[in-house]
């Protein structure tokens, strides 16, 4: 068994932690208050070859591993989870389902701008009565021959605004049931598309959460990934991978208010001595760490699976589950540890705290990761 990281992965982590020290620390606190888009943080991303991290090079991606990409995630989501939750659906749900599932014109017309970071992508698979129930798409698209009409409503869409291509659920012969459910590659400019008002949010307040509205939109049918009817399988396949993202940007938000409570805890004195120094805060860290560790842990288990070609549904919904729990116990300590500071914002556990309920939630609440793992072990 074999722990190290490679060379290789020790460099894109610290590039990763360089890019969130330099580039995401300094106005993380202003964005998360006026719910700023991190536009440029994006834009330096995608030069830096992170908003395709996984893509092969033909596709302009920079192809690093999963492992990598969990890292990246990790190192990002320390200091800001609204940037990490951008990267995280363009890497692993919408480039990742175009490159392992589209075809070589769809690859060449999306896959390329968004694995070069140019354009933004979105996962549109919510709706405002099918969420967990995922395959109770009300969303239509009708076959008219060469092309779809697309009518319906998608709920809660990530980087709604400022994305340019979206990938979109839709049912299109209901008689078949998640069996009739296609995906379709949807561009912001086609005629019909709307997008709704901006979700004022409890926590990831910096990324951008939309309802889109479809109505008569025509969709060619070249713009159909897979074959007719595999849409919910396409939905949930892409998902698999993404929970590895989201266990990672939990993980990374449960480290991030870790490193900032031991810190704290050795520089704030109570009673004539640092925190760091009574036994109740010392246990509180010493159970931070090793959650944490374990869900960093599950995380890696994960994405090696994907790396090695093995089946990791089971694994990434593992990672996810108990990486979005430790990211809400590790947080809520991080601000008790930081006693009154801990409330307020310039200390920076307060906004990680609310961040890291989002992670019990998307992807599959921590419900969905039971039914899933309870299926796998009961197989
Ligand atoms: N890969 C491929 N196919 C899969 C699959 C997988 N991992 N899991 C299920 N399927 C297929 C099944 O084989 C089945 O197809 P067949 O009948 O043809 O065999 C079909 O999908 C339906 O599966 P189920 O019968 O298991 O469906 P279900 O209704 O019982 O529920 C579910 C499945 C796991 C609960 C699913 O609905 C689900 O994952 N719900 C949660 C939705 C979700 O995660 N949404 C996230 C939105 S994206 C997001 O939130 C973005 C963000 O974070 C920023
Ligand atoms: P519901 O499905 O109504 O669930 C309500 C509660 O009931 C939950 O606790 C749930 O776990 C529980 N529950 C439901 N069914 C069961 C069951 N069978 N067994 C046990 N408990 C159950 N979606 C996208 O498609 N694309 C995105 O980019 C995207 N980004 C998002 C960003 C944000 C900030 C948010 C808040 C959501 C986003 N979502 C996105 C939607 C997200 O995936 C859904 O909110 C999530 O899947 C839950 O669906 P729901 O909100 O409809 O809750």
């Amino acid at each position: 068994m074999q722990f190290n990281l490679t060379e290789e992965q020790l460099m894109i982590r610290q590039a990763a932690r360089d890019f969130a020290q330099t580039e995401l620390k300094p106005g993380v606190i202003e964005r998360d208050e006026h719910q700023k888009f991190p536009a440029g943080q994006i834009k330096k991303l995608g030069e830096l070859g992170f908003m395709g991290m996984m893509v092969s090079p033909q596709y302009g991606g920079s192809g690093m591993d999963a492992v990598s990409y969990s890292l990246v995630m990790e190192e990002l989501s320390k200091i800001d989870a609204s940037t990490s939750v951008v990267l995280s659906v363009n890497n692993s749900l919408v480039c990742y389902g175009l490159e392992r599932f589209g075809n070589e014109e769809q690859k060449q017309k999306y896959l390329v701008p968004l694995a070069t970071g140019q354009v933004i992508g979105a996962f549109c698979l919510s709706e405002p009565e099918a969420g967990s129930d995922a395959t109770s798409q009300r969303t239509t698209a009708t076959d008219m021959g060469d092309y779809y009409l697309l009518n319906g409503i998608k709920n809660w869409i990530t980087s709604g605004s400022t994305a340019s291509t979206f990938i979109v659920m839709a049912q299109t012969d209901a008689s078949q049931k998640h069996r009739g459910i296609n995906a379709l590659i949807v561009e912001k400019d086609m005629d019909g598309f709307e997008v709704g008002a901006k979700e004022n949010k409890m926590g990831i307040r910096g990324s951008d959460t939309h309802s889109l509205m479809f109505n008569d939109v025509r969709v060619p049918k070249a713009n159909r990934i897979g074959d007719e009817g595999f849409g919910f399988k396409f939905a949930m396949a892409v998902l698999e991978g993404g929970r590895i993202g989201i266990a990672s940007q939990a993980l990374g938000i449960a480290a991030g208010a870790y490193e900032l409570s031991l810190q704290y805890a050795k520089e704030r004195k109570a009673f004539g001595k640092p925190l760091a120094e009574l036994q109740a805060i010392q246990f509180k860290l010493a159970d931070m760490a090793t959650e944490i560790d374990a869900a960093r842990l599950l995380c890696h288990k994960a994405a090696w699976l994907k790396d090695n070609g093995k089946p990791y549904a089971q694994a990434a919904a593992m990672a996810k589950l108990f990486a979005s729990d430790t990211a809400m116990r590790v947080t809520t300590e991080a601000v008790q540890i930081h006693g009154g500071y801990g409330y307020v914002k310039e200390y920076h556990v307060e906004r990680l705290m609310r961040d890291a309920k989002i992670t019990q939630i998307y992807e599959g609440t921590s419900e969905i990761q039971r039914i899933v793992i309870s299926r796998e072990v009961l197989k």
